[in-house]
Formats: C-alpha cells, structure tokens, sequence
C-alpha cells in the first residue's frame, strides 16, 4: 500500500535552483502540487513569473496546478536580486540555446495578463485541503509575512512549511552574516519566524553539502534522455562559470532542491530545535539569522520556534535528486 501523496505548495523566486526544484517536485511521486506562487528574489517578480511558466512548459503540469504571482519588493528593504549569479534572465540565459533549426530551445511562454495573487492561492488551497498543505518556500519570505499580516487564520490550517534560508553555523552567502533568502527581507524572515509556524529551516549549513559539479551535471544530462536533463545542463552552466569565477570551483549547490527533498524524505537531514531571530537593525548583520540554543534554559526551549537542518546525508540527496532529474 503506497503512502497517500503530500500535499505541497510551492512558494518560488526562479532563479535557477528553484527551476531544479519545481521539477524534482513535479517529478516525484511522494508529492502532489498543487499550486505554485512566484515572490521577488533572485530576479523581479515578473521576471519570477515569466520563468516559472517557461519551466512548466518542459512538462505536462499537473491538471489544475495553481499560480499565483506575489510579492514585487520587500516588506521595507529596496529589493535586491541575484541575476550575476542566475543570469539575467534568471535562467542561465536560457534565450542563447537553440535548436538545430536555429529555432529557440526554450520559447518564451506568455504567462496570462492577470494571475492572482500568492495569498488568494493559498487561501483557496487551505479551504480545499485543511490541516493537508506543506508550503515549500524557497525564495524570501515575503508573501508569507503579508499573509501573516493581513490573514493569519487560515495559516493554522498549514501542516507544515519547509524553508530554504539562513546560515547557522556557517557564513552567510551574500554578506559574510547573511545568506540571500534572508537577506533580501529579512524583516519578512523575522515575522515568520516568531509566527508559531510549524517551520522546519533548511540552511546554507547543509545546502552547501549538497552541490554537483560540472562534470556530474554533465552525466546526469546526458545519462538521460528528453527537455529535462538537457535543461539542467543548460541551466546551470552560468551558475557554474560564476561559482568558478567566486569560490574557485565550478560547483552547483542544490540549495532548493535539498528543501523539495526534505518534503519527499524528511530522514534526509537531521534537525535542531532553536529560537531564532534575524537581525533587522544593525546593516553590517543585516538579515543574520541568531540561533539560540545553547542557552536556551527550559521556559526558552519551549519558545524554541524552528527545527533546523544542521546535518544532512548528502548522497542520498544527491541521489534521489540525480535519479528523478535524469530520467525521460
Ligand atoms: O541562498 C540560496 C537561496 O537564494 C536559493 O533559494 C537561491 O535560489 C536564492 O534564492
Ligand atoms: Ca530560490
């Protein structure tokens, strides 16, 4: 007897590691999604938008998904993207690749005039399946935190959210405190965290394990066969050249697609319960995310309010992760 389908609802700023994740998800059986919604990040939100859909047309998408697009700028933060890591179009320039007829490889899809927005999505999710909805976020925290302010009563109905952000124990990616998703709104990050929630974290402290580097991208690409593979080949090649160029090697880290496969395997990764607060105030720490746990004495530990990922068993990541990508 197969287990029933998760319910998911994924919260997205593609962003080329999201795009890895949306199909991880829409390609594993474990899952069910049933909506997918856009915020600002990695690139504008209509930009966000444009590139969910031109992922979704690598594949059938599932009958009745979902869209939503969400927030354009931050709660108060000027909005701050990755497109020198991403591309500028936020997909590894995805318009450069052409078919042998010289027609594009990827056509530009012309996502409908008017979407609504994140929170009419998951307000219609949360009727439809109460107490059944994982929210996956994988992008700042944004439309989470309006939702919170304008409409928190039917975010109880949650069963849980699983967020990709903040750095532990280990240095941030876009400051040396700070890691993106966090830093981008981080007073977002800061409402979410204090909500009650029921929030498991995935941070940079185990994303960062689990990366591919050319040369496996490249077998993965080519051990399969159809749009997918190729797309992650494609994809990817500007992130690698500018890991290469920054860290100095041409690593591609999983960073959404870890939290995509702690929905589908949560053994994937073992957690921690923390309090954590982000740093709002001080610009030097702007977007940290402070774990306290140590002192954490017992009155504390009850408002400890995430779990954090602070291991995770990277093969077994990369594998399940490797195999749903590179199959037909
Ligand atoms: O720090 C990594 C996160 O920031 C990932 O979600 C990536 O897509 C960027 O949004
Ligand atoms: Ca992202």
């Amino acid at each position: 007897m197969t287990a029933p389908k998760q319910r998911v609802v994924i919260d997205t700023d593609p962003g080329v590691d999201d795009a890895l994740a949306i199909l991880l998800a829409l390609r594993s059986p474990e899952l069910e999604v049933v909506a997918i919604t856009t915020v600002c990040g990695n690139v504008p939100v209509e930009q966000a938008t444009q590139n969910l859909f031109r992922v979704l047309g690598l594949l059938k998408p599932p009958a009745g998904l979902l869209i939503g697009q969400g927030a354009a700028k931050p709660l108060r933060q000027p909005l701050q993207t990755a497109t020198q890591v991403h591309g500028a179009d936020g997909l590894g320039e995805l318009d450069s690749f052409r078919n042998q007829d010289g027609s594009p490889r990827y056509p530009r899809p012309k996502p409908p005039r008017t979407l609504p927005t994140a929170q009419e999505v998951w307000g219609e999710c949360l009727r439809r399946y109460p107490g059944e909805l994982t929210l996956i976020t994988l992008g700042p925290l944004t439309n989470l935190a309006i939702a919170l302010e304008t409409d928190p009563a039917p975010l109880r109905q949650l069963r849980s959210v699983i967020s990709m952000g903040g750095a532990i124990s280990v240095t941030g990616n876009v400051t040396p405190a700070a890691e993106f998703n966090i830093y981008v709104d981080p007073h977002a990050a800061q409402r979410v965290f204090q909500s009650g929630l029921p929030i498991t974290l995935v941070p940079l402290d185990v994303t960062t394990k689990v990366a591919l580097n050319r040369n496996e991208i490249q077998t993965l690409a080519t051990g399969g066969s159809g749009p997918v593979p190729r797309f992650v080949a494609d994809a990817t090649g500007q992130v690698l050249s500018y890991t290469e160029r920054v860290e100095g090697a041409p690593l591609f880290h999983l960073h959404d697609p870890l939290a995509v496969a702690v929905a589908i395997d949560p053994s994937l990764v073992q957690t921690v319960p923390f309090h954590v607060e982000v740093e709002t105030e001080d610009q030097a720490s702007m977007g940290k995310t402070r774990a306290d746990r140590g002192s954490l004495g017992r009155a504390q530990k009850a408002s400890s309010n995430i779990q954090a990922a602070l291991k995770v068993d990277a093969a077994r990541a990369l594998k399940l992760f490797t195999e749903r990508l590179s199959r037909k």
